[in-house]
């Protein structure tokens, strides 16, 4: 779709256009033929306010019209003023629905957390999601789940703990839907051992600032952590311990990730260093699929590693993939069914996102997408599953070019939820990072402000 605007409003009104089209390009004028198909969103002066007005005009004819009055200067008005009329009109003109209304952030719950913690009830809030971002009250639910097994994580707020993350770039294969920074190598490859001198010259380089801050959760993600061997995990975790204050350690994830590195090796030495919790990540439980997006394990090595985890009594996570490639609805189900069945304490429910940076966006035409609906209709089915056995919501995140629209969720077993990933996604709590391709959070208490520092994607630079 074309779209023409005559304000500077740009990533505002393109984003929302995108919730109806999945490609929405910026018209010029001189482009507007007779026979042009195209969305407009404009802003007029009147008497010290501002008209926003937005259409679609179908070859000269104007398919309705919505417009808004503001005050001229007041960006955030003139913003939300021109995401509502896009939206507004374009619901009409497509008869689309999206449910997360006119929010395109990727942290609705943080919104929903600012509301709450100042003083708003459950009533007033929904009120606000339902009217004001026009949110569908499905979704509300969803917050609202969330919220109850979050927010006493969250708060009160305690400025004396931060979170450590550990970042290891490195995989066995690469998955056809990814775009995390990783390096395909083979486990005891020479480059990951340098990485981890590189890895620990961090920790030591950073630790001066943070002697006051007792660390609350540490968090071993990638890539794919179990690439490294015992000793050099070993060896990162005696780092750790010796630089900061480890002493009230709450969490600790190693994100196992790849069910084919996962063996007692691993586990006892994980346990070793104090890990509390580990992500076994099956995606799905489909031969078929599992080949089709790269991994290169089968369902039996899953049933394999869960079984070998389960001697440890690890706080255990499975990652699942909704929407993947080749799969129907009903394969979808079963899958999820089999996992629940592997009884996992977390398991975090995906929507398949067709990253730009990710093998899939690259050779769309060589795969077959679930369509949007059908996607929708898993998640739904997915939701009401885990529910069903048990399981609740407690952290979820949006993200660009998801599938239907949707949105990750983090469910637990009551009492399991982990903490790390609640701070994450609410960014109400420094997360000092290590690693390449790793991003650390600085959050300021005093004036709510939050900082990101990233560190270069490229390992050998990375290394120098
Ligand atoms: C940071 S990734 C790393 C996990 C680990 N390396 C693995 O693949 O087992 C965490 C999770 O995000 C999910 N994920 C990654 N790319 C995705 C995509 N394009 N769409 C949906 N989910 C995705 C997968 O479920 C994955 O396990
Ligand atoms: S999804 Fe995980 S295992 Fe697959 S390439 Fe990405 S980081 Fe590596």
């Amino acid at each position: 779709m074309k779209l023409y605007i005559n304000h500077t409003y740009t990533y505002q009104s393109q984003h929302i256009s995108m919730l109806f089209f999945s490609r929405v390009d910026i018209l010029d004028i001189k482009e507007i033929g007779e026979d042009a198909v195209y969305i407009t969103s404009e802003i007029t002066p009147v008497n010290g306010d501002v008209i926003i007005s937005a259409r679609v005009v179908e070859r000269g004819q104007t398919f309705g019209d919505e417009t808004m009055r503001v005050e001229a200067g007041d960006d955030k008005a003139i913003k939300y003023a021109i995401s509502l009329t896009l939206f507004k009109i374009l619901s009409k003109y497509t008869g689309k629905r999206p449910s997360w209304g006119i929010l395109t952030g990727v942290r609705p719950t943080k919104r929903y957390h600012a509301l709450k913690y100042q003083g708003m009830s459950k009533a007033q809030i929904r009120t606000y999601f339902e009217t004001h971002d026009l949110v569908t009250p499905e979704k509300v639910d969803l917050l609202e789940q969330v919220s109850a097994h979050s927010y006493a994580h969250i708060f009160p707020m305690d400025d004396t703990k931060i979170s450590l993350y550990v970042g290891i770039a490195f995989c066995p294969s690469k998955c056809v839907y990814c775009s995390f920074t990783t390096n395909i190598k083979d486990k005891g490859d020479d480059v990951i051992e340098q990485y981890v001198g590189a890895v620990i010259r961090d920790i030591k380089l950073h630790a001066a600032r943070y002697k006051d801050k007792s660390i609350q959760t540490v968090y071993f993600g990638g890539g794919t952590p179990s690439m490294l061997t015992g000793e050099q995990i070993k060896r990162i975790d005696d780092a750790l311990r010796c630089h900061y204050n480890m002493n009230d350690l709450e969490e600790y994830t190693f994100e196992a990730g790849r069910p084919e590195l996962i063996d007692d090796a691993l586990l006892c030495a994980l346990k070793a260093i104090g890990v509390t919790r580990i992500c076994i990540n099956p995606q799905t439980m489909h031969d078929h699929t599992l080949k089709a997006i790269g991994r290169t394990h089968d369902v039996a090595e899953i049933r394999r590693a869960f079984a070998c985890a389960a001697r440890y009594d690890f706080i255990v996570n499975a990652d699942v993939i909704v929407g993947l490639v080749g799969e129907t609805v009903e394969e979808s189900a079963s899958s999820l069914s089999e996992i629940i069945e592997l009884s996992p304490e977390n398991i975090t429910l995906h929507t398949l996102s067709l990253k730009r940076g990710s093998i899939l966006h690259h050779r769309l035409d060589d795969y077959e997408v679930m369509p949007e609906n059908d996607v929708r209709r898993a998640v739904t089915l997915g939701h009401q599953m885990l529910l069903d056995a048990g399981y609740v919501p407690y952290y979820m995140y949006r993200q660009k070019y998801i599938s239907g629209n949707l949105e990750n969720v983090g469910y637990t077993k009551k009492g399991c939820e982990s903490i790390y990933n609640i701070q994450m996604i609410e960014e109400r709590q420094t997360v000092v990072a290590f690693g390449a391709g790793t991003t650390s959070k600085f959050y300021n208490f005093d004036d709510d402000i939050l900082t990101r520092q990233h560190t270069t994607k490229n390992i050998s630079e990375y290394m120098k």
